[in-house]
Parts: C-alpha cells; sequence; structure tokens
C-alpha cells in the first residue's frame, strides 16, 4: 500500500473521515488514499467531540488504510503508528511534541494536533481503517484555550501542502514495520515520547481526583498509572473512559 498515491481534495465537507467511509463503501478508491478538506461543517473528535477548526488554516485528513492483518487485540498499533508519525513530522520541522495518550499530539502542555482512527470490523478482524488527522498548522486564536498551532509555536506560516507532503513522507516509512509485523518498534517510538511519563501528575477516575505517575501502557495500549491506595503502591490499567487527565491550567 503506498500512502498517498491518490489525493482528493475538497474544499468544504462534512468530515474527511465520513467522505472517506461512503468512498469505500462505494468502491470508489483504494487503500491508501488521502482525503483532505479545507473546512469541515461537521468534524468529528474523539468520544464523540466535535472537531473544529478555522476554514482553509489547518490540516484536516483522514487516509484510507489497509488492515495490515493487524488482529483486533493488535489495533492499538494503529495508533502507535499515527501519533510516531504526526510526531516525527512536526520535529522535522523543529517542533518537539509528545504523545498524550492515547492520541493527542501535544505542544508542552497544549494540544496542536488530534487522531481519529475509525476501525471497520468483520468477523472479528480489522478489515480497514480510516485514519484522521486534525493538525493545526496556521490558526492563531483558538476558544479551547489549551490548543497550539505550527504557526503559535514557530512564529511562521507554513504552507498546509507542504507539511501533508511531509506527513505521507513519514506516515509510508512507519507503515512498513506495521506491515511487516514489527509493531514493538512503534510501540517503543510512542513510549519514548509519552506525555508525563513517570511524572507525578493529576488524574481523574470513579473514585474522584488522584496523584499518581504513568508507568507505561499495557500490550492492548491502556494507560498503567501507579498510585498510593491506603499506603500500598499498585499499579491499574485504565482505558479511555475511565480515566481523565487534571492538567495544569495557564501553561
Ligand atoms: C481528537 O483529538 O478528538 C481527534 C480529532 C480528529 C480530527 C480529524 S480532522 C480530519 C478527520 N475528520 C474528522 O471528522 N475528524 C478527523
Amino acid at each position: 500500500m503506498q500512502i498517498g498515491q491518490k489525493i482528493i481534495r475538497l474544499d468544504t465537507v462534512d468530515s474527511t473521515n465520513n467522505y472517506t467511509a461512503n468512498l469505500i463503501k462505494q468502491g470508489e478508491i483504494l487503500p491508501g488514499a488521502v482525503i483532505m478538506a479545507d473546512e469541515q461543517t461537521a468534524g468529528k473528535g474523539q468520544r464523540g467531540a466535535v472537531w473544529s477548526s478555522n476554514a482553509g488554516e489547518n490540516m484536516l485528513l483522514s487516509v484510507f488504510l489497509n488492515s495490515a492483518n493487524l488482529s483486533l487485540h493488535q489495533q492499538v498499533a494503529l495508533t502507535h503508528f499515527a501519533a510516531v508519525s504526526v510526531l516525527e513530522t512536526l520535529r522535522k520541522i523543529g517542533i518537539s511534541a509528545q504523545i498524550k495518550w492515547p492520541n493527542d499530539i501535544f505542544v508542552g502542555h497544549r494540544k496542536i494536533a488530534g487522531i481519529l482512527i475509525e476501525n471497520a470490523i468483520v468477523n472479528g478482524q480489522i478489515s480497514h481503517s480510516i485514519l484522521g488527522i486534525g493538525l493545526n498548522v496556521n490558526q492563531m486564536d483558538f476558544k479551547d484555550l489549551s490548543a497550539t498551532s505550527v504557526k503559535r509555536e514557530k512564529m511562521a506560516f507554513y504552507a498546509v501542502e507542504d507539511l501533508l507532503f511531509q506527513l505521507i513522507f513519514v506516515l509510508n516509512k512507519y507503515w512498513e514495520p506495521l506491515e511487516s509485523g514489527d509493531l514493538g518498534l512503534l510501540r517503543s517510538l510512542y513510549l519514548d515520547n509519552l506525555y508525563l511519563l513517570e511524572q507525578e501528575a493529576t488524574f481523574e477516575d470513579e473514585n474522584g481526583i488522584f496523584n499518581g505517575t504513568i508507568q507505561g501502557i499495557s500490550e492492548v495500549g491502556l494507560l498503567t498509572i501507579r498510585k498510593i491506595v491506603n499506603g500500598e503502591t499498585i499499579l491499574r490499567n485504565y482505558d479511555l473512559k475511565e480515566v481523565r487527565f487534571i492538567l495544569k491550567s495557564g501553561l
């Protein structure tokens, strides 16, 4: 699969992920196709959130990925692949970013990019995936004060198209280990760049707010937090719905 062999550019669309899903259903695109838009009217974020972005200022794209023979319990590898690729693209332009579990891209304590992967499951196997990436490029003002962009970090304009080609190059580079089954490489690159790894931080779970330390991720990608409960150090694996980061404001 060659990512970016075909690139479809749209002015306005509801969501590039939805548009891609329709093209796949109609058999109009092959794996590797990239669909990008200047503007989304119903951009989707994780956990049913809305992804908002000023028209024409940012990178909004979806990639049609084949299954790479991943089984269901290996699907976290797609998250690693995507996050590591966005990180390397940013690093190439001198922005040092980190991955906030599971797949937000942060510069310092601010979010610069988000990733939404939608998997199609057939008979308990991933048949294909739609990888959606929203990268803030030239937007300067955000309703959400904890967001940032390439321009805010570099104080310079970047052509979305140039970044797109850099990203496609890196996606192809990291698709190789994924396809050849070297999932350990992607996992270790992900872990090496995990936001707040081994630093004490504040979280919230069903029992309330607590201090803990991210120790790593489990085999299937759950977040492992070390905390002290009744004087005893325990480890707990959390999934996305079970834990929330309490981020320091004003940073
Ligand atoms: C998140 O951090 O909540 C994930 C955001 C993902 C946004 C991108 S923008 C392009 C693609 N199309 C969508 O509707 N969402 C993703």
